[in-house]
């Protein structure tokens, strides 16, 4: 791939970056930087790599999709050279020189038969592609149903051994198959890893179907790619490929119940057992998400916070704050001590 990683911090002022992300210091810094046209290939490279990109494949319907777009972007390119080259000797040699024979086999050339040898052969080459998008290399071995509700993914693993539920993050075994089966109890949503494979829309009262089939270890992020409402940016996910055997070591931990602690109580007292399950726990509640290894995702609320006792403590105090609209309430009015020994009691739940 001709795209390489790149700091996306690389030629920008040492003015203009702010400890935190991108900021502009100042105004006489930001004028003469974007002046200078450096953001151009700053944001074009920037954008090749990384954990949610689709032109950093780490799957195989990924690969497919990314090698199409550099194809089409090659063509393109030569397209616009072509256009541009053609405008610019129009502009140069002398209007009398041209024939109406020479005139309009260039409008008939160019505007008609090239462009549809050029369509109908990239037309002809994706029709090709998309039915192997979604035809397994053997039949997947991993099942897993995920529904995706206001501002969150539920997740359930199945295979001939175990039904195991989880939420808001995806582990997948690599180099296999595994057969990803969308609903959704409200509106539409489109489930999206980037690197892995293409969009596919998660739509109430349908069953949709998508196919991964990760070819190289490591951590990604999927997002939801259908606004479905005020924190529709907010619902994400984190996604990690891990080698068969860790896998196994990870959905076999995962299918036990929690581990026996004394948060269970306050957790009950305070009727978060009512909307979240904590298998081995009172806790029985289905409406939001199972909380029985929560301490061991990567992310809290669908990848809206990282999993850190401090976020934990924000969002169970300021939930509404962090996600606008989502079902679960704020919980603020709780003394703090018992906020604090929550999130305690939830990061140890791994
Ligand atoms: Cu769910 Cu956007």
């Amino acid at each position: 791939m001709a795209c390489k990683q790149s700091s996306p911090r690389r030629g920008i002022p040492t003015q203009a970056v702010a400890t935190r992300g991108f900021r502009v210091a100042s105004d006489h810094g930001s004028r003469r930087f974007l002046a200078s046209g450096a953001p151009l290939p700053v944001i074009f490279v920037g954008a090749c790599t990384g954990p949610q990109s689709s032109l950093d494949p780490a799957g195989r319907a990924a690969s497919s999709i990314a090698d199409m777009f550099w194809v089409v972007l090659a063509l393109s390119i030569v397209v616009w050279l072509a256009v541009i080259g053609v405008a610019i000797y129009a502009m140069r040699r002398n209007r009398d020189i041209a024939s109406d024979h020479t005139g309009l086999w260039l409008i008939l050339g160019g505007g008609v038969i090239i462009p549809t040898v050029v369509l109908s052969v990239l037309l002809v080459w994706s029709l090709g592609v998309m039915p192997t998008l979604r035809e397994p290399s053997r039949p997947p071995a991993l099942v897993v149903e995920i529904s995706a509700e206001r501002f969150w993914w539920r997740v359930r693993y199945r295979d001939a051994n175990l039904v195991v539920d989880s939420a808001n993050e995806l582990r997948l075994p690599l180099g296999e198959p595994v057969e990803i089966i969308l609903t959704s109890p409200d509106v539409i949503h489109s489930f999206w890893v980037p690197n892995l494979a293409g969009k596919m829309d998660a739509i109430p009262g349908r069953t949709t179907r998508l196919l991964l089939e990760p070819e190289r270890v490591g951590r990604f992020r999927g997002q939801c790619a259908e606004f479905c409402g005020t924190s529709h940016a907010q619902m994400a996910f984190a996604v990690e490929v891990m080698p068969r055997a860790g896998f196994d070591r990870w959905i076999a931990a995962e299918a036990r119940p929690a581990v026996p602690l004394a948060g269970a109580v306050l957790f009950e007292t305070h009727g978060c057992g009512a909307c979240h399950m904590i298998r081995g726990t009172a806790a029985r509640g289905t409406a939001g998400p199972d909380l029985t290894h929560v301490g061991s995702r990567r992310t809290i609320a669908a990848a809206a916070l990282p999993m850190r006792e401090a976020d934990l403590i924000r969002w169970i105090a300021h939930t509404e704050d962090v996600k606008p609209e989502v079902n679960m309430p704020s919980f603020a009015m709780l003394p703090r001590r018992d906020i604090e020994a929550l999130a305690t009691y939830l990061l140890a739940l791994k």
